[in-house]
C-alpha cells in the first residue's frame, strides 16, 4: 500500500475509534515519567495525543503542552477535555500532516509518544524517530512505547517479507527487535537511557501483551 494512503486510512480509523472508546484514566508508566520531570517543568508534546489523557495530566502538573493528533475526532474530543478543565490556556493543538509534527524545531523538553510510533512501516518509523528528534532541545526527552516480539500479536498475524509488520484494523504495525530499535533511535540522533519491559496477560493469560517503555534523550 503507498504511504499517503495508509496515513489517510490509519487517520480514519483513529478517528472513529476514539469516537467511542473514550480513553479516561493516563498511563501509570507516563505519570511516573512526568512525575520525574515536573520540577523542571517545560514544554511538552502529547503525540497522539487521542482523548487527552496524557495532555490533562501533563498540564495538571505544571507543563505547557502542545496537543498533537492528525485525527481531527482527536484534537477536537482533547479540546472539550482541556476546556471542561478551564485549562485551555496552557495548551495549543495542531492537527498534523502523516509525520510532520508542525512543531519548531528545537523547542520541546519532551515528547509523549504513548501507542503512535510503531504503527507503520519500518522506513516511516525511522522518518517519524527523525522529525521527533528534530523538535526536541538538546538533552530533550522521549518517553515511548513499543510491542516487542514476545506479544502474542508478534507471533499470530501475517507478517510481510521483512517479517516486521502487518495490518490491523486498517493500521500497519511495526514490531522491531530491541537491536532494530537502537539502530533508529542512534540513527535519529536519540541516545537510549533506558528501554524496561512491561508485560500483562488477557484471556485467562492466553494472551500476551509485551511492551518496551522507552526513554531517550536526544545529544
Ligand atoms: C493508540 S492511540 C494512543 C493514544 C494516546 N497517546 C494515549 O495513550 O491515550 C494512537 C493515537 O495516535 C494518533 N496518531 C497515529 N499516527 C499519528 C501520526 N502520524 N501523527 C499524529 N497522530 C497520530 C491516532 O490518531 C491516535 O489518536
Amino acid at each position: 500500500m503507498e504511504d499517503k494512503r495508509l496515513f489517510e486510512e490509519a487517520k480514519k480509523s483513529w478517528g472513529k475509534h476514539f469516537e467511542i472508546a473514550y480513553l479516561e484514566y493516563p498511563d501509570e508508566n507516563v505519570i511516573r515519567f512526568l512525575s520525574r520531570h515536573k520540577s523542571e517543568g517545560g514544554n511538552i508534546v502529547d503525540l497522539g495525543c487521542a482523548t487527552g489523557r496524557h495532555t490533562e495530566a501533563a498540564v495538571k502538573m505544571g507543563f505547557q503542552v502542545t496537543a498533537v493528533d492528525f485525527a481531527k475526532q482527536c484534537i477536537d474530543i482533547t479540546k472539550q477535555r482541556i476546556e471542561r478543565l478551564g485549562l485551555s490556556n496552557k495548551v495549543r493543538y495542531i492537527q498534523n500532516n502523516d509525520i510532520d509534527i508542525s512543531v519548531e524545531d528545537a523547542s520541546q523538553d519532551i515528547v509523549i509518544a504513548w501507542g503512535v510510533l510503531f504503527s507503520y512501516k519500518k522506513d516511516m518509523v525511522a522518518a517519524y524517530i527523525k522529525e521527533i528528534c528534530r523538535i526536541l532541545k538538546p538533552n530533550g526527552y522521549i518517553f515511548c512505547d513499543c510491542r516487542t516480539q514476545r506479544d502474542s500479536f508478534f507471533s499470530e498475524t501475517n507478517k510481510n517479507e521483512d517479517n516486521m509488520y502487518k495490518r490491523m484494523d486498517g493500521v500497519y504495525y511495526y514490531i522491531p527487535s530491541l537491536e532494530e530499535i537502537k539502530g533508529i533511535f542512534i540513527d535519529a540522533g536519540l541516545f537510549i537511557e533506558k528501554v524496561e519491559l512491561f508485560e500483562f496477560t488477557e484471556n485467562n493469560m492466553e494472551k500476551l501483551n509485551s511492551w518496551y517503555h522507552i526513554t531517550a534523550q536526544k545529544n
